[in-house]
């Protein structure tokens, strides 16, 4: 018996769904393909499912069409729920990258997406530069500011209970320190290079080569309107050095905003 899934990616329900299909029908051994149409490349989606099953000796994943069956969850993993995903593939989906633009998209506004993304064009430059990895660079960048719409009613409840000595900090910082917790709870992403220059990435008080990374990017993405072409050069130098540099650039202007000159 053959059926057929958008499996974008498969979630653990869609899974129990297969399992309880093949025992309401009574067969030995089902059949599971993934239909053309989807987010992913149906082939990724293919080994996501194969993954998925490896532990259930009588379904397979096979290349015919069959009777379809219906997705579950599977929207809410696209949007950033990755702790629905089966058990199987949730760190792959990670590993690779999947579905960032559909996650910012989903949670930020259109221009912060945008700024996002730009982010991370950046972030992966200099981890090349650097001989970092850039898929971590490439998640980061894109994750920073993932949770910059919720509003300070919400994110001081999360943080009176994770992390209240924030709590004395500007509301305008909070982002920062919230998006930590969303990426645990939701995308199950526990990953200390990435969390730690999330965390880090508006005050710029980070001491890694990622957590500089994540403080020039965000201060220097093109979007900004402003030449930045000495702090790149800068930043491809020396990161640390260039870190400081924009921070204490941005210290005087924030200075300067209040009318205190340095
Ligand atoms: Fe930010
Ligand atoms: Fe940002």
């Amino acid at each position: 018996m053959i059926v057929t899934g958008t499996f974008d990616p498969v979630s653990q329900k869609d899974l129990e769904y297969l399992k309880q299909y093949r025992k309401e029908n009574n067969v030995k051994d089902l059949f599971v393909s993934v239909s053309r149409e989807g987010i992913l490349g149906r082939y990724q989606r293919q080994k996501l499912l194969e993954k998925a099953l490896r532990p259930y000796r009588h379904l397979h994943v096979c290349n015919q069409e069959g009777e379809p069956v219906p997705a579950f969850d599977e929207d809410m993993i696209r949007h950033g729920n990755f702790r629905l995903a089966a058990d199987g593939i949730q760190k792959q989906l990670m590993e690779d990258n999947c579905y960032l633009d559909q996650i910012v998209d989903h949670m930020c506004k259109p221009a912060r997406a945008e700024h996002s993304r730009r982010v991370a064009e950046v972030c992966v430059h200099l981890a090349k530069v650097h001989h970092l990895d850039e898929k971590k660079a490439y998640r980061m960048g894109m994750l920073h500011d993932i949770t910059k719409k919720m509003s300070d009613e919400e994110g001081e409840k999360i943080l009176r209970i994770f992390d209240p000595e924030r709590l004395s900090i500007s509301p305008k910082v909070w982002h920062s320190f919230t998006a930590v917790y969303w990426l645990k709870e939701n995308m199950g992403l526990y990953d200390p290079v990435v969390l730690n220059a999330i965390y880090h990435h508006t005050l710029g008080d980070g001491k890694g080569a990622y957590d500089h990374i994540l403080y020039i990017a965000d201060k220097i993405e093109p979007g900004r309107g402003y030449d930045t072409t000495r702090q790149m050069k800068a930043a491809e130098a020396d990161l640390a050095s260039a870190a400081a540099m924009i921070l204490e650039q941005s210290k005087a202007y924030i200075l300067a905003k209040e009318g205190i000159h340095v």
